[in-house]
């Protein structure tokens, strides 16, 4: 069967076609469009909503217009189309629901409502080299979340902690901005990273840079990374060298964040003896995070497999809306397009 996904959440505006194979569930992406709105709002330091609202409404037809003609197939094959109902920004929200509802009504099509994080989590089902055993955990790290769930095979999930202030990737941006290096900051951070690893000359003259890693042995599955940004802040006040040292203070973030969330999920999975780990959301583009998470359940976690989603799936786009829709077809009956209502709150559950 043919899936339309669409997602609007925040920043990017995308549309995508999968073909699921029901016997088998099998997920093939014919078209995964998206147009983001990142040089724009990178002159603010962040999203400004309205002007990511304006954007949206801009793009949206042209998207889903190249989202069907890149998969080569008309309305008519669509079985069922798949859209972010929320968590997100209100104002960005809107241009997907709206956009589905009246794709829906011209083309007499039904509608799966998709909670964005299950997006990202299922982003994970696309392509995987062998089937996905459960339960599974699942770290989902992105500029809104930092959740640690699992899952077992019906789908059912169940949260074991989540971040208590920041999300991680936001921690990424924040410090960015305080080094004024760019947003969005995971991915500026982790090349300065990268840098500083790479290079022979780590000169010693200067003060350590030592971040806190916060609540790494609390007793429980709970994120903060509030802190980071102001030990960052208290570091570079009394660092005069700190502009020479940009790789360096990079380094040092992403490590501070990367250790704390591989410790919590290596515990997590300790304890729910899980069969399965999983990368998700956008910081799970990291290639330090998916490399020392992977090193790590390897030494520590013998049988347990682990799984991250394709580079493509891990920011926000709708492919992985798509893919959520599929499975959630197994779980509950899709609705009509009066039924679709937005929720920029929503809710895991
Ligand atoms: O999933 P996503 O596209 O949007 C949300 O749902 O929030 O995630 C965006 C976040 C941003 O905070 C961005 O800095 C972070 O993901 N990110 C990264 C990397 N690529 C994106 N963080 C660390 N390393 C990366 N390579
Ligand atoms: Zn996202």
């Amino acid at each position: 069967m043919y899936i339309l996904g669409i997602e609007t959440s925040c920043d990017e505006t995308a549309a995508a076609v999968i073909k699921a194979d029901s016997q088998t569930g099998r997920l093939r992406v014919l078209s995964n469009i998206i147009s983001s709105q990142i040089d724009i709002h990178k002159k603010y330091g962040g999203v400004v909503p309205e002007v990511a609202a304006r954007e949206h409404v801009l793009n949206i037809l042209p998207v889903v217009h190249e989202a069907l003609s890149r998969a080569k197939i008309t309305p008519q094959k669509i079985r069922v189309i798949g859209v972010t109902k929320g968590p997100g920004l209100i104002t960005s929200l809107i241009t997907g629901t709206e956009t589905v509802r009246a794709l829906a009504y011209a083309w007499q099509k039904p509608i799966m409502d998709i909670n964005h994080i299950e997006g990202h989590i299922y982003a994970n089902f696309i392509n995987p080299s062998a089937s996905i055993k459960f339960p599974a955990l699942i770290l989902t790290v992105s500029g809104g979340h930092t959740i640690l769930l699992t899952m077992n095979k019906t789908g059912k999930i169940k949260i074991l902690g989540e971040t208590r202030d920041d999300a991680a990737g936001e921690a990424f941006d924040k410090a960015a901005k305080m080094l004024n290096i760019g947003y969005p900051g995971g991915p500026i951070i982790s090349r300065y990273a990268e840098k500083y690893k790479k290079s022979t000359d780590k000169n010693n003259q200067y003060l350590p840079i030592n971040l806190p890693r916060p609540m790494i042995n609390s007793a429980n599955f709970d994120f903060s990374f509030s802190g980071l940004k102001t030990s960052l802040l208290y570091q570079l006040q009394k660092d005069p060298h700190w502009k020479r040292r940009i790789p360096e203070y990079c380094h040092e973030i992403q490590q501070a964040i990367i250790s704390v969330l591989i410790s919590k999920t290596i515990q997590a999975a300790q304890k729910t003896k899980v069969r399965t780990i999983m990368l998700s959301g956008g910081v799970s583009a990291n290639t330090e995070l998916r490399a020392q998470l992977a090193k790590t359940i390897k030494n520590k976690l013998t049988k347990t497999e682990f799984l991250v989603p394709e580079l493509a799936y891990t920011t926000d786009n709708a492919a992985m809306i798509a893919a959520a829709a599929f499975y959630k077809l197994k779980q509950r009956q899709p609705i009509s397009f009066s039924k679709l209502k937005v929720d920029a709150g929503l809710q895991l559950k």
